[in-house]
C-alpha cells in the first residue's frame, strides 16, 4: 500500500468538508460544556459516515479499513470526541462481524448502518483494565436465555448507544480465565440493563464515558456472539482491527495541532521577524511533520494488514496505536509551545488537542500493554 486510491482521496475530501463546516465550529463548545457532539452525529449520519465499515450485505457502505481510518482521522483533526462516533461503532460491531451468526448480524448491523442505533464495546472493569481476562461480570444460562450480573466501566458512548457488545464469564472453572469468557450483544432495553454516571475527564470531554450495570439482565440465547468460551479471543481479535483506528484518531489530532501551529508561525512576528524564520521553531515543525507521516504510514499499513488477515497483524496494530499516540502527545505539547501564551489559552484549540491526545496513549490498551503485545509477538 504505497498510494491511496482515487476513492480514498474522494472520501478524504468529502469528510474533510463535513468536518470543517459542520463539526469544527462546535468542537470548543462541546469540550467546554462537556456535552455530546450531537451536531457531529447528525452531520455524519446525514452523510452516511457514522459507520462506513458495515458491509453492503447488511445495508452498509461497505467501505474498506483504510476508508474508515481516513474518516476517523479527518474528524479527529478538528474534534477528537466526535471521531469516537465512527471509531466506537466499528469497535462495538467488530466482534459481531468477526464471530457472530448470520442471524445476529442481520439483527444488529443494519440499524447501525442506517444511523438508527450506535454500538459500544464493554470489556473493561474497575479491577480488570489491562488485565482484561480477570473480569468478574458473570453470565449464567437460564433456559434459552443468559442472565448477566456485574459492572463494566469506562464504556465510551454508554447511554447514547442502543447496542453493547459485552464480554462476561460463563465458565469460572475454565483451565485459563480467558477460555471461560463469552461475548454477548445487549440491547439498552433489555431488563436489568442500567447506565451509570458520567466520568469527569481531562480530555475527549464530548465523548460520554460511563459505567454500565447488569442487574439480573436477561439476554436471549441467540445474542451470544460465537460459541461459549470464545469471547476473549474475539475481543482481542477485534482490537487487532481497531487499535489502528485509535492510531488514526491520534494522527488526526496531531495533524490538526500542527496545521494550527504552522499558520500561527507564519502570522506571528517577534524581534521584527516572522516566527517562521526562527530555525529553532522550523526544526520543531519539521520533526512534527516527519513523525506524523511515519505514524500515518504505519496506521494505514496496520489497518490494511488487519483487513487482509496478515500474520503480523497483532504486532502492526499494537505498533501503530503506540507510535501514533506517542506522536500525538509529543506534537500537541510542542504545538502549545509554538503558540506561546496563546497556546495555553482556550482561544486556540491546541490546548484541547493536547488534553485529547493523552487518552490515545491509554485506551484500547495502554502503551505499556502495546509494548507487551509487540514483545510477545517478537519473542514467542
Ligand atoms: N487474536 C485472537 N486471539 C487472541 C489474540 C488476538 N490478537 N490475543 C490473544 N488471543 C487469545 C489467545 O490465543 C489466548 O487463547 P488461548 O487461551 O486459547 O490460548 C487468549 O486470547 C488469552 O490470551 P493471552 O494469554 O495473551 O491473555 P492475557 O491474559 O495474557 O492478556 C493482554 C493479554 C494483551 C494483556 C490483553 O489482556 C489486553 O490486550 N489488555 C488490554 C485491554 C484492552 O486493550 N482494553 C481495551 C478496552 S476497549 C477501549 O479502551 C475502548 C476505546 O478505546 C474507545
Ligand atoms: P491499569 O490496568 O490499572 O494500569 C495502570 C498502569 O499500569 C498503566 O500505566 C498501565 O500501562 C500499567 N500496567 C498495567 N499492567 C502492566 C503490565 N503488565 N506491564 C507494564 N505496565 C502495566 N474500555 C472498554 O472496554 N470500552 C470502552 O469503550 C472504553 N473506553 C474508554 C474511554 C476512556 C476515556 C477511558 C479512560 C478508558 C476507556 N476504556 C474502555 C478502558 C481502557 O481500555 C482502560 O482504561 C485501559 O485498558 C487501562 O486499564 P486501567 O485503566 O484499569 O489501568
Amino acid at each position: 500500500m504505497f498510494a491511496l486510491t482515487e476513492d480514498h482521496r474522494d472520501i478524504r475530501a468529502a469528510i474533510r468538508e463535513i468536518a470543517e463546516k459542520e463539526i469544527a465550529p462546535h468542537a470548543a463548545e462541546v469540550d467546554e460544556q462537556e456535552r455530546y457532539p450531537s451536531e457531529a452525529q447528525k452531520a455524519l449520519t446525514a452523510a452516511g459516515f457514522q459507520a462506513v465499515h458495515i458491509p453492503e450485505e447488511f445495508d452498509g457502505a461497505g467501505a474498506d479499513a483504510i476508508s474508515t481510518i481516513i474518516v476517523i482521522e479527518e474528524i479527529a483533526r478538528v474534534c477528537a470526541s466526535s471521531s469516537l462516533i465512527p471509531a466506537v461503532n466499528k469497535l462495538g460491531s467488530m466482534p459481531i462481524l468477526l464471530s457472530g451468526s448470520e442471524e445476529l448480524k442481520r439483527q444488529v448491523l443494519p440499524s447501525i448502518a442506517a444511523g438508527d442505533a450506535m454500538i459500544s464495546y464493554a470489556l473493561s472493569e474497575r479491577e480488570a483494565g489491562s488485565d482484561a481476562a480477570a473480569m468478574r461480570t458473570r453470565a449464567v444460562a437460564d433456559g434459552d436465555d443468559w442472565v448477566l450480573n456485574g459492572t463494566k466501566c469506562w464504556i465510551t458512548n454508554a447511554g447514547v448507544s442502543t447496542w453493547y457488545t459485552v464480554m462476561a464469564v460463563t465458565d469460572p472453572d475454565a483451565a485459563r480465565p480467558a477460555q471461560g469468557i463469552s461475548a454477548f450483544v445487549v440491547h439498552s432495553g433489555d431488563p436489568g440493563f442500567v447506565v451509570g454516571s458520567k466520568e469527569r475527564k481531562l480530555g475527549i470531554k464530548g465523548s460520554p464515558t460511563r459505567e454500565i450495570h447488569f442487574e439480573n439482565c436477561r439476554v436471549p440465547g441467540d445474542r451470544m456472539i460465537g460459541a461459549p468460551g470464545t469471547g476473549f479471543a474475539t475481543a482481542m481479535a477485534t482490537l487487532d482491527h481497531t487499535r489502528p483506528t485509535i492510531g488514526a484518531q491520534a494522527v488526526g489530532i496531531a495533524q490538526g495541532a500542527l496545521d494550527i501551529a504552522v499558520d500561527y508561525l507564519r502570522e506571528r512576528r517577534q524581534f521584527g521577524r516572522s516566527l517562521a524564520e526562527f530555525q529553532g521553531l522550523q526544526f520543531m515543525v519539521a520533526d512534527a511533520a516527519m513523525q506524523i507521516e511515519a505514524a500515518r504510514t504505519l496506521v494505514y499499513q496496520a489497518a490494511a494488514a488487519a483487513e487482509r488477515g496478515d500474520a503480523n497483524t497483532t504486532f502492526l496494530a499494537a505498533a501503530a496505536k503506540c507510535l501514533a499516540s506517542d506522536t500525538a502527545m509529543k506534537v500537541t505539547v510542542d504545538a502549545v509551545q509554538l503558540l506561546g501564551g496563546a497556546g495555553f489559552t482556550r482561544d486556540f484549540p491546541v490546548e484541547r488537542m493536547m488534553r485529547d491526545a493523552k487518552i490515545t496513549q491509554i485506551y484500547e490498551g495502554t502503551n505499556q500493554i502495546q509494548r507487551l503485545v509487540m514483545a510477545r509477538s517478537l519473542l514467542r
